[in-house]
């Protein structure tokens, strides 16, 4: 079922409590915490860019209006930069800034799970193949040089369908995430043959666990509709997804690169970490101090 459409639309659900990472939370949204120098939000729309989206939909809930500002204009901040002469940094910001009427916003009203948030933006991404970043996951590329979602977008283009991000955990971890197994291999993409949500410890069908970059056809949106709470009493966008390859066709893409989950304290730490030292503005000091720690371990 291979489709020509272009993906245009990319639906960032962030209407989460993000408990995990309490109480930096309490009152910031997770999605608006700093990785090195700007919100992880901020991370995934730069790479939704890269990967040629134009337009930005964000599922939001109460107490996340800080999102909408952050895309926005500034004019006082943009003002008074302009009067100070600090061309640079103004310019950084406007080019980070989408286009007038290149977002939208829409709330879920209750945080009922992933595939009730993704089904929320039906009828803004309309009749159209879109693409879903989970934006507490932020990837760094590998030796492909592009990151997930543009990897994710060639391979829809490649084999039509829907497509999964996937990357390998130990079998410790599986429990943890929505699990796919495999049907026929291509390399960097597979067939996609099952997948479940949070899987008992000892029974995943592999280790490959969904990383959080998909590209759905529309029609995920009525059986979204329709399907039951799963894994955690929540809405499971896996199980919209496992009633949609009943129809259509899943390809798994192995992103060569590296994803860091920013929802856990630890992988917050971690993602830091590795985007400070892939940054050649701040590498170079950042590495000096880091070795200072390191050596007191
Ligand atoms: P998570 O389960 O990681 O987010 O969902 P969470 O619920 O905020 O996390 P914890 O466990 O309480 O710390 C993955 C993504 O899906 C969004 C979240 O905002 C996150 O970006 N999400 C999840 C929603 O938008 N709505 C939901 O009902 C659930």
């Amino acid at each position: 079922m291979k489709t020509t459409k272009r993906i245009r639309k990319a639906v960032f659900p962030v209407a989460g409590l993000g408990t995990r990472v309490l109480p930096a939370t309490k009152v910031i949204p997770k999605e608006m915490l700093t990785v090195v120098d700007r919100p992880v939000l901020q991370h995934c729309v730069e790479e939704a860019r890269e990967a040629g989206i134009e337009h930005f939909i964000f599922v939001t809930g109460r107490n996340k209006g800080v999102i909408e500002d952050h895309f926005d204009l500034a004019y006082e901040l943009e003002d008074t930069l302009a009067k100070r002469g600090k061309t640079k940094d103004l310019e950084a910001l406007l080019a980070d800034t989408p286009l007038a009427g290149a977002t939208s916003f829409t709330r879920q009203q209750a945080p009922l799970g992933l595939g009730h948030a993704v089904w929320c933006a039906r009828d803004i991404v309309g009749d159209e193949p879109f693409a879903v970043i989970l934006p507490d996951m932020i990837t760094l590329p590998g030796a492909r040089a592009s990151r997930c979602l543009a990897q994710c977008i060639a391979a829809h283009e490649a084999h039509g369908g829907n497509v999964i991000a996937v990357e390998e955990v130990p079998a410790s971890e599986t429990h943890m995430y929505g699990v796919v197994s495999m049907g026929q291999d291509f390399g960097h993409t597979f067939e996609i043959n099952g997948m479940v949500e949070k899987p008992p410890q000892g029974t995943a069908p592999s280790t490959l666990i969904i990383s959080g970059r998909y590209v759905l056809e529309p029609q995920i949106f009525d059986i979204l509709e329709k399907v039951e709470k799963g894994a955690g009493g929540e809405i499971q966008l896996t199980d919209g997804m496992k009633a949609l390859s009943r129809s259509q066709p899943f390809f798994g893409v192995r992103f060569d690169g590296k994803t860091y989950d920013t929802g856990s304290k630890v992988g917050f730490l971690a993602a830091n970490v590795a985007f400070a030292l892939a940054r050649p503005d701040i590498a170079p000091d950042f590495r000096a101090a880091l070795k200072r720690i390191v050596g007191t371990l």
